[in-house]
């Protein structure tokens, strides 16, 4: 992986204006999520998360400040494939089987899916799908859905993956055990992340850093970091350490 594939953010604005107001979704926000980095984003509803994901993605443009991706622009990253993306509602295409979802990227990018068949078979495996390659997303659960948003952010070997509530509709348990598998994927392939979550034990099961954000204008209030070893395996949820992890997060979120 490259050197400088990580994600930074430097005094980054994004103001919206309304009919009489002006939303500031962004004031001034600076990250640097190095290469190889996992960083999960928690913060109320409103603060700005998703749009900072945007602009991430080049699919908005800040009003100040820079954004550099896989050191280039986000727009580049983009064009280049150096960006994958999973969203809370899987938002599969329902006419397309399995296969053909997770190869949707190259559809878009144009590039020729015969030399991704290998790829495509491997990232199947790698979320536990095998054996539902041809299957139709109304024949799959919700669980096996977002793992299929997964594999379809991954086709591209992305360096730099944005994960937008990807677990959110799912149940607890379910969650826990996306968990669990989301660490080893990202393991394996070590690409940038950044999550953005509404776990606060999520976070710190999947995270390096916990960046804590506030609201009204949208702004970094704290960074935790997650020193807890890897692989972090499920008994670590109820571990003291945790716990003291997740109180100190609480009370960023509580503006303390
Ligand atoms: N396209 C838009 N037009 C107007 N306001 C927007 C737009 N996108 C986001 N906002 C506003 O910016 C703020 C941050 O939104 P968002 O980034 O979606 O928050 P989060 O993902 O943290 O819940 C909110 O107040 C939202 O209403
Ligand atoms: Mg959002």
């Amino acid at each position: 992986m490259a050197q400088d594939a990580g994600i930074t953010l430097k005094d980054v604005s994004r103001s919206f204006a309304g009919r009489e107001t002006v939303v500031q979704a962004l004031d001034r926000v600076s990250l640097d999520c190095p290469a190889g980095s996992f960083t999960a984003l928690i913060g109320p509803s409103g603060c700005g998360k998703s749009t900072m994901l945007r602009l991430a993605l080049g699919l908005d443009a800040p009003s100040g400040g820079t954004i550099s991706v896989s050191g280039q622009s986000p727009q580049a990253a983009a064009k280049a494939g150096l960006t994958g993306i999973a969203f809370q509602d899987a938002a599969l295409m329902p006419w397309r089987s399995v296969e053909d979802n997770i190869a949707l990227p190259l559809d878009v990018l144009g590039r020729n899916r015969a030399g991704y068949l290998g790829k495509i078979a491997g990232l199947i495996e790698l979320v536990g799908l095998k054996g539902f390659e041809k299957a139709l997303p109304g024949e799959l659960s919700g669980g096996m859905r977002q793992r299929v948003a997964i594999a379809r952010a991954l086709v591209t070997e992305p360096e730099v993956l944005f994960l937008d509530e990807p677990f959110g509709a799912l149940d607890q348990i379910l969650r826990r055990q996306m968990n669990v598998e989301l660490q080893r994927i990202w393991m394996e392939g070590r690409a940038t992340t950044l999550l953005v979550t509404h776990g606060i034990d999520e976070a710190v099961f999947l995270a390096d850093r916990v960046v804590v954000m506030q609201s009204r204008p949208g702004r970094i209030g704290k960074i935790v970091d997650i020193p807890l070893p890897r692989p972090r395996l499920p008994d670590v949820f109820t571990t003291e350490a945790f716990h003291a992890l997740e109180d100190e997060i609480t009370e960023a979120l509580d503006g303390h």
